[in-house]
């Protein structure tokens, strides 16, 4: 299954790991945000890697200042006394999503439904360009994640809740980023390892038990100290799921959340990404069992691992013995992101202490180099793909064919395809017209945004350009049309965008002005359809008997005219359904017999 290690390049691994002081070892070993890092730090401590969070950008924004920004810091750790490149990462979970003007695909949920993994592979390939043509080789993507429970905010990052399609969509992004050899690609980030999807509602450890007191207790305090925008969304059930505890037993993990790591090995995966979530009484940064025993032992993974954000913190109390614990249950790099001389300075500590064994260091900075050399950033270590490449015309092309792909019909009674000449097509809703809202989280910025957060096409201008001077297309944003009638009215709907536990729902209902929304529009047409973007089934039963078309639009990214593609009958739909769509929040998390069948079923689609 592994791919076996290359003789040349270990032999350079042993070279230059024999010149390495303990200091820039444990330098290889710390990855720093980019606005934390001090200018000459790079250099002085040989540091591994510089990222950028979510919505961790250049001022201003745009791919050319990524670039510039991005090789600003390679050529700094040039410069170091044993010039080892330090790699770049960002998570490119749908596109360069940090990056104004980049190709936006539909999110993983979008990818599975279409379920064509040559799609997902072209994807992964024309988004290791835009990447390459920033500077950017490290790509904390694919999730691999399998949502039991819905209400999760991260339910969007995984293609399906069946570990088998999973396996295969991943293996195929994962070619797709690697693009033949590495040399030619970036480095994907398997992540969260692992069983992050099965955690219970109720069990994230990110809002500590004191916080949550003083919540309760004191809403007015809590308020000033976590903020409005904070506490508004933990009334509403952010923070319950993510980083929280897997309660399944071995035997699960095995089978239906360990399968995609063996099938992102087996493709040359060379980093995966460590879960917040806890497992077996330990939190995942200090599982040694698994990390150490069944991943690097076990499955024979050569690659190294790197912490989640700060993970390293939640572990422990005493940060000394949180790093000693990480390290020596197998972390080989952590993600830190701001206080890096702490760690630096604990780790070397730890290890001049005999806490943590030399040969645990030596064999951290063996991997992380291993996979640089792989990648071939010692012979080049900047990129020389062209900046044009970034939001180009066959990129946007891919994204909208993804799209048109990803749509997901649930009910059509004799209401799709729609003539281009029906008169008058009523258009409505926010989500018809903006391409913030269309994208989701994960884009510009870590939350995503409303409004003309970067270029594309909402799905209101890809349906008139696709109408053109055939029709009159009427769109209102609040579904008004003053008594206007028309054959038929197009409602899109949907989720705001999140990400992480601050997506985390207590109720997967649709706002209530929504809803109004539809049943208003009702009284303007015969045949009503009404598209939902959101980053999980949503519960529809309310109202679904109201509609004659429903479609699952999942979260499309920039290219809203792939909407046009199918609705108007010049595409077929493809889409199919790969979570179980549950008809009440009774039938959460996956499982759950209320009494009713689900609304829809895995593989349900017309
Ligand atoms: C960063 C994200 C990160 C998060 C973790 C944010 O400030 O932008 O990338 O995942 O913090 O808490
Ligand atoms: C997320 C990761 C992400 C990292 C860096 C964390 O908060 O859990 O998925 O890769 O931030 O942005």
């Amino acid at each position: 299954m592994t791919k076996p290690l290359d003789e040349k390049i270990e032999a350079g691994v042993e070279q230059l790991l024999q010149q390495m002081t303990l200091g820039e070892k444990i330098g290889q070993m710390t990855q720093v945000e980019k606005n934390s890092i001090k200018p000459g730090d790079i250099a002085k401590y040989g540091i591994g890697s510089i990222l950028s969070g979510g919505g961790g950008n250049p001022e201003p924004n745009n791919p050319e200042n990524w670039r510039n920004m991005v090789n600003g810091f390679i050529e700094e750790s040039l410069t170091s006394r044993l010039g080892i490149p330090l790699i770049y990462g960002s998570d490119c979970v749908h596109g360069h999503n940090n990056c104004v003007d980049a190709t936006i695909f539909p999110h993983n949920v979008g990818l599975g439904a279409a379920g064509e993994t040559d799609l997902v592979e072209r994807i992964a390939a024309a988004t290791a360009q835009e990447m390459m043509a920033t500077g950017v080789r490290w790509n904390f993507a694919p999730a691999v994640s399998l949502p039991i429970d819905l209400r999760w905010g991260r339910s969007y990052e995984g293609f399906s809740q069946d570990p088998a399609m999973i396996s295969e969509m991943a293996a195929a992004y994962v070619r797709g980023l690697i693009g033949g050899d590495m040399t030619t690609g970036v480095l994907p980030s398997v992540k969260h390892f692992v069983g992050d999807g099965a955690a219970s509602w109720g069990s994230s450890t990110r809002i500590t038990a004191e916080q949550w007191e003083l919540i309760e207790s004191d809403p007015t305090l809590a308020n000033a100290k976590v903020g409005e925008f904070m506490m508004d969304l933990l009334k509403i059930g952010a923070w319950q799921i993510d980083q929280g505890v897997s309660e399944i037993d071995e035997a699960t993990l095995r089978e239906m959340h360990l399968p995609p790591y063996a099938a992102t090995i087996a493709e040359g995966a060379m980093n995966i990404m460590v879960s917040y979530s806890s497992w077996g009484g330990f939190k995942m940064h200090a599982q040694k069992y698994l990390l150490t025993d069944v991943l690097k032992g076990e499955m024979g993974f050569n690659g190294f691992l790197v912490t989640d954000w700060e993970a390293i913190d939640q572990i422990d109390d005493d940060f000394y013995t949180a790093v000693v614990a990480c390290i020596n249950a197998g972390i080989d790099m952590n993600m830190v992101p701001f206080n890096y001389m702490r760690y630096i300075e604990t780790l070397t500590e730890a290890v001049n202490k005999g806490d943590v064994p030399m040969s645990r260091i030596d064999d951290a900075v063996r991997r992380i180099l291993r996979a640089k050399m792989m990648m071939g950033v010692f012979d080049q270590p900047i990129c020389d793909t062209p900046l044009s490449v970034v939001g180009c015309e066959p990129h946007r092309e891919l994204a909208r064919e993804a799209v048109r792909k990803s749509l997901t019909c649930l009910k059509n009674e004799n209401a799709m395809p729609i003539a281009k000449d029906s008169a008058g097509l009523l258009v409505a809703g926010r989500h018809a017209h903006d391409i913030g809202l269309q994208c989701g989280g994960w884009t510009i910025e870590w939350m995503g945004g409303a409004g003309a957060i970067t270029s594309g096409t909402t799905i209101l201008d890809g349906i008139k350009e696709a109408v053109g001077d055939t029709a009159e297309i009427v769109y209102s944003e609040d579904g008004e049309f003053a008594g206007a009638k028309a054959k038929t009215a197009f409602v899109v709907v949907g989720e705001e965008p999140y990400a992480e536990g601050m997506g985390d729902r207590s109720d997967l209902h649709l706002a209530a002005d929504q809803v109004e929304m539809i049943r208003k529009v009702r009284q303007n047409c015969e045949k009503l359809v009404v598209m939902v973007l959101s980053g999980r089934p949503i519960i529809v039963s309310d109202w679904i008997d109201e509609v004659d078309g429903l479609i699952a639009g999942w979260l499309p990214g920039t290219e809203g005219d792939g909407v046009a593609d199918v609705l108007f009958g010049d595409h077929p739909f493809k889409g199919q359904l790969r979570y179980t769509w549950p008809r009440s929040m009774g039938q959460i998390p996956l499982g759950t017999d209320d009494g009713d069948p689900p609304q829809f079923l895995p593989g349900d689609a017309l």
